[in-house]
């Protein structure tokens, strides 16, 4: 639980992803240990989100994540315990770089957005914390 009791805000980071353009349209490769810092060992993505929906609402205790904005846009609420920030995706080729012992919170998805998500490890329950004045206690008492 290191890693989440001392991350903060400076530790999420705007990744700038190469886009390959031509005129029959662009790429975007993202290669472990390149352009992230860690080991993809789970994609998932969100879609279909209906309006004024919000996801997230939780923090994990390890997992590292990439939030790329595949298509349309979507703001992504992040708050390290003490400060909180919004960051805006709209673009396939900028990602948002979530390390653990951060709450976000996903909200105002615009219409048809694909929220695609690289993730370091496998889906574990274990590793979310879903209730907020448990996740301020853990980040202010360590
Ligand atoms: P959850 O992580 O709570 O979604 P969000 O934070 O976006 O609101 O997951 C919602 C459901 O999807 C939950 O029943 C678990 C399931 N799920 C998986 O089975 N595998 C996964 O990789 C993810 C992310 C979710």
């Amino acid at each position: 639980m290191e890693i989440f009791s001392s991350s903060s805000l400076n530790d999420c980071e705007i990744i700038q992803l190469p886009m390959i353009n031509n005129r029959a349209g662009n790429i975007t490769a993202i290669n472990n240990q390149i352009e992230i810092p860690f080991e993809t060992k789970r994609i998932y993505y969100l879609y279909d989100v209906p309006g004024g929906a919000e996801r997230g609402g939780h923090a994990h205790k390890a997992l590292k994540q990439l939030l790329v904005a595949g298509s349309g846009s979507f703001e992504i609420e992040l708050n390290d315990g003490i400060t909180t920030k919004t960051i805006h995706l709209n673009r396939p080729n900028v990602g948002l770089l979530i390390v653990p012992g951060i709450w976000r919170e996903l909200k105002n998805f615009s219409s048809g957005a694909i929220c695609i998500v690289l993730a370091s490890e496998l889906y574990n329950t274990d590793d979310y914390i879903r209730d907020i004045h448990e996740f301020k206690k853990i980040k202010h008492d360590s």
